[in-house]
């Protein structure tokens, strides 16, 4: 089936035309959209504006151990998809490199595929987008993702949001762009707007620090250089909430309690309950190498609440010479214990629900330099149809009751796109739930071998643990791997992790029950040397740490699919304290259905024989006639393939349906 866009039909136009223009004279792609009644239906195909950002750090002069070789751009637009419709989209790359000759593809291409079969030429292509979500358009080859010029891509993301259900309130202020003031107190019982008409920039980093009771409010396109962050006190029933961008741009102050203290060193970070994050696009777009930070983190887990004359530093957790660092007493925010492991008695505005936890969705994190975190929104906090493209740790289920659900995650070239922590306070650490992952690139094979230093691997899931709380229950369900990465799991817990926060005696907790149920992965591990899967308890605990303590990891259970295969102990490298180890094969509820193609036993087609493109000249061997219609199935340019049955060869073909040869 093919759509035919030149059909005009009624035009719903609710895109933001005009409102964001691009940043670059020259535009990468093109994009056009309207909204459509149904995937049969068609409609007036308007111009879309879009933004781009670009590797902000000039790599070509800058020799800065913070890019990690990541270059490229991502050029995005947000579309509203009102319920009840879909999009149709047209897009054209004006990237020279890029062309459907390898590929097409519209990831995470398992929420795609199902949606009609698109028009795709050269360089343009037109489709439908019928569930809300973050899409990545790619005229690429499947195989382009594990070879280095990925790190260069230029990256299309059509963000399609729904409509905002809290509206700008009447009577909002409009927040100025001329007050040079470094510090703005926004509340509280108030309610302000970021105008697309003004421009926020104020030449140097620019905090606003929310207070109860406020509504921060974004005009769609507005563009924000500012942070918002609340880290001396907690606060209640805040929102923040629209369709614009804050962008992390400048350099920040040292130390400055509050402001820019490694506790507040966040695009967004908040402390408090029944706080809101709605829509937002976070990027950071300092061009000098810069200080790790977060896109953003509600009730951070780490950091204490800030006290003036005495900035937190994350360094005070660093050292390694004794059992557990010397603590300074520092006041917990909704920790049950304060950094240095006395009681919490303060829980003042502490969310005791998901009904008053954090909610983060349709927020879109990406920076691009190493240190810069994706999204950790703490205890009871809930993330959800989110999208992180970061180089390090994409999102972080470190802390009780967090749900995860439905993010797109590109890992760029370091860190773990799904994050067990490091230094979290001594608490208990239970029941948090991930679903419905899709990590449609990875490209942290380009550091795994030499990063961590402990050679457990920087896999999917994963991270080294050096915190005395005991991590139980976590459920993680449906984690789909789309294209190249290192490994699936590579889990370390260790008392000398860099950061850490083990208990007083130099315990670390053991990671206790937790279930992968359903890790898929499209293709085979990117092979290389020094990585791979791994699992290590602590090696070598101190003897009063026992029971819980001893730094174990115990019972896991991985349900997985590797390209056709279940994942087994011998893909592992098991070094200490790894008790009750439970492997099986997932299957994939989302896998296509041979009954979809059409068999024609014993043939061939090629150019000149049917087929009109070749995509795969050569063909790749897979696993099975199913991982090849797989193949094709996701890939939008292809129409069949030819399954060599003795060696395993799949070739993709493209053409007009004559097939059969
Ligand atoms: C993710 O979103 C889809 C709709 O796009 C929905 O059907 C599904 O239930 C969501 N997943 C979770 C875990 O809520």
């Amino acid at each position: 089936m093919r759509m035919h866009p030149d059909v005009l039909h009624l035009t719903l136009l609710l895109l933001f035309t005009n409102l964001l223009q691009p940043t670059y004279a020259t535009a990468k792609f093109t994009v056009k959209a309207c909204v459509a009644t149904s995937l049969t239906d068609s409609c007036t195909l308007q111009t879309v504006g879009t933004k781009i950002v670009a590797q902000p750090v000039d790599t070509s002069s800058t020799k800065c151990e913070d890019t990690v070789d990541q270059k490229g751009s991502v050029t995005w637009a947000d579309l509203i998809l009102p319920v009840g419709k879909v999009l149709l989209v047209e897009v054209q790359t004006k990237v020279a490199s890029q062309t459907s000759g390898g590929g097409f593809f519209v990831r995470p291409s398992r929420k795609t595929r199902e949606w009609g079969k698109p028009t795709v030429a050269n360089k343009k292509a037109s489709f439908y987008l019928a569930d809300k979500g973050q899409f990545s358009v790619e005229f690429a080859s499947q195989e382009y993702w594990q070879a280095e010029p990925a790190l260069s891509f230029d990256a299309l993301m059509l963000f399609v949001n729904p409509e905002l259900v809290n509206p700008v309130p009447s009577g909002a202020t409009v927040i100025s762009d001329s007050d040079s003031s470094a510090l703005v107190d926004l509340g509280p019982n108030k309610n302000y707007v970021f105008s697309a008409d003004n421009t926020y920039d104020w030449g140097a980093d620019k905090v606003f620090k929310v207070h109860d009771n406020t509504e921060i409010h974004f005009e769609a396109g507005a563009h924000v250089r500012a942070r918002i962050v609340q880290t001396e006190k907690k606060v209640e029933n805040v929102l923040i909430s629209g369709y614009g961008t804050l962008d992390t741009h400048y350099d920040l102050e040292p130390d400055v309690v509050g402001v820019s203290d490694d506790a507040t060193h966040q695009t967004i970070g908040i402390y408090g309950k029944n706080i809101r994050v709605v829509g937002l696009t976070i990027v950071n777009t300092n061009p000098t190498c810069a200080a790790w930070g977060y896109c953003l983190n509600i009730n951070a887990n780490w950091s204490p609440i800030g006290v003036a004359g005495d900035p937190f530093e994350a360094d005070e957790l660093q050292d390694q010479t004794m059992p557990a660092p010397t603590y300074k007493t520092r006041q917990a925010h909704c920790q049950e214990k304060n950094m240095d492991d006395s009681d919490n008695t303060n829980f003042d505005n502490c969310p005791t629900s998901h009904e008053d936890g954090q909610t983060v969705s349709f927020v879109k994190c990406m920076t691009w330099q190493m240190g810069q975190d994706g999204i950790n929104a703490g205890k009871y906090g809930t993330v959800e149809n989110s999208f992180v493209r970061v180089i390090d740790d994409a999102i972080k289920p470190w802390d009780s009751h967090g749900v995860y659900k439905n993010i797109t995650i590109w890992q760029q070239a370091l860190g773990w796109p799904i994050n067990f922590g490091w230094w979290n306070w001594n608490q208990p650490d239970l029941g948090t739930v991930v679903e419905d992952i899709y990590v449609i690139h990875n490209h942290n094979w380009h550091t795994s071998a030499g990063w961590p230093e402990t050679a457990s691997g920087q896999c999917v899931i994963g991270g080294i643990y050096g915190s005395g709380s005991v991590k139980s229950g976590y459920k993680l369900k449906n984690i789909y791997v789309e294209t190249a990465a290192s490994c699936a799991v590579g889990l370390e817990i260790s008392k000398s992790a860099y950061s850490r926060h083990p208990t007083a005696d130099g315990c670390v907790g053991s990671i206790v029950g937790i279930e992968i149920d359903g890790l898929f992965f499209d293709e085979e591990f990117k092979t290389g040397t020094g990585y791979g899967n791994y699992l290590s308890g602590e090696t070598s605990p101190y003897g009063t740490c026992t029971g819980d303590l001893s730094g174990e990891i115990k019972n896991l259970k991985i349900s997985s699919n590797v390209a056709g295969r279940g994942l087994l102990v011998s893909d592992f490298t098991v070094v200490a304290g790894v008790i009750g180890l439970d492997l099986s094969k997932a299957v994939d509820g989302q896998a296509v259905g041979l009954e979809k193609y059409v068999l024609y036993e014993g043939k061939n087609t090629y150019v000149g024989a049917g087929a009109e493109v070749e995509t795969d000249v050569n063909g790749v061997v897979v696993g099975s006639v199913l991982q090849c219609l797989e193949r094709c199935h996701c890939d939008w340019s292809c129409d069949c393939v030819v399954w060599d049955a003795v060696g395993g060869e799949c070739s993709k073909r493209q053409g007009g349906g004559n097939f059969g040869i």
